[in-house]
């Protein structure tokens, strides 16, 4: 098969193309190293079923161009920006890297009828929820970051696409995922900001944030299952674990891996209940339907934790 990656060069994709091309797939991927890592990539670089192309998804017509000239019979659309701070003081950030590179991806898909895509959504496009877990048809659907709402509008991108010129999808709503190669969040922030000064760590918001983490793993397994069982001409899904773990937590299991002694390290909370503006603070989505379909996590939230923080841990003291 011939697969096409967008953010090719980032967390999730890092940990997708190698298993791709395990599975003797030619794989094409795009990146503009906006968040992702050249030092990611790298090994990836070598091998001659990779090609890598380096430009900005917002360019419609080189995008266009390569997707026809390649025809990939799929596209894992990864790209987006995780920067949640730059979304927000940038307000047609999310828009433009979010929604109109997905029209762009859809688009291009479209001009050479390329059929399938799998989209990596979020638990966000929820908001905050009255019900949770949150099932996949809970609605109304009222997104409270610009991020979120991003994903939300490229969802209905591209169930219309769907609808309208026959592109089979696939859509999966993550909970927190985590592993090697992070460029960021929670684990990456910590870990970085230890190593720099392993005496003081600030935290955003009151440390009680509780989401379902899941191990990149776990989640690739996830889709690929999603992708193989699922024939809907859209198919949707949560892709979580059913328990939480806490802002507070990572921080202990982090001293822990660290080596560091609590007593030696001043920590400082931004205060209220949430990160930032924008964050869901509490996170619980429903898996009832993965596991309907046949999938479960290998992995506990605080596994998939206690495990991404081992590997950030020894991924960055080899910097
Ligand atoms: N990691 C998570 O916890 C999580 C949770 C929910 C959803 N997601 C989604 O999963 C996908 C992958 O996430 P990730 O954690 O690997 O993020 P990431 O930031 O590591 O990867 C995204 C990649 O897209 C690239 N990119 C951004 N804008 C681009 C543009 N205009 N042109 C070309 N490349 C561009 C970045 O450089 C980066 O390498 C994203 O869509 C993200 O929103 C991730």
């Amino acid at each position: 098969m011939k697969i096409l990656v967008t953010g090719a060069a980032g967390f999730i994709a890092t940990n997708l193309i190698p298993r791709l091309l395990r599975n003797g797939d030619e794989v094409f991927g795009i990146d503009n190293f906006f968040l992702g890592k050249r030092e990611y990539l790298a090994p990836l670089l070598e091998h001659p079923q990779f090609h890598f192309h380096e430009f900005d998804l917002l360019d419609l017509d080189r995008l266009a161009a390569l997707i026809a000239e390649v025809k990939p019979d799929r596209v894992w659309h990864l790209c987006a920006n995780s920067d949640i701070s730059y979304g927000t003081k940038y307000t047609d950030f999310d828009l433009k890297g979010g929604t109109l590179v997905t029209y762009n991806v859809l688009e291009s898909m479209r001009r050479a009828e390329v059929k399938e895509i799998i989209f990596s959504s979020s638990g966000a496009v929820y908001g905050e929820p009255t019900v949770m877990p949150t099932p996949e048809d809970y609605g109304p659907m009222l997104p409270i970051s610009l991020y979120a709402a991003s994903k939300l509008a490229c969802e209905g991108l591209i169930t219309a696409y769907a609808h309208n010129y026959d592109i089979r999808s696939w859509i999966f709503r993550f909970g927190n995922i985590v592993g090697p190669n992070p460029t960021h969040g929670v684990i990456h922030d910590f870990v970085l900001r230890l190593k720099d000064d392993p005496t003081y760590l600030k935290i955003l918001g009151d440390g009680t944030q509780a989401k379902p983490y899941v191990h990149v793993e776990d989640c690739l397994d996830g889709m690929m299952f999603g992708h193989a069982t699922a024939r809907a001409m859209v198919n949707y899904y949560n892709l979580a674990v059913t328990d939480q773990t806490s802002v507070n937590e990572i921080k202990e299991w982090t001293f822990a891996a660290m080596g560091l002694d609590p007593k030696d390290v001043k920590v400082e909370y931004t205060g209220g209940s949430r990160g930032w503006r924008g964050d869901v603070a509490q996170v619980k989505l429903d898996t009832r339907k993965m596991t309907a379909l046949g999938w479960t996590p290998k992995m506990s939230s605080a596994e998939s934790t206690k495990r991404a923080i081992r590997e950030t841990v020894e991924q960055f003291a080899r910097r």
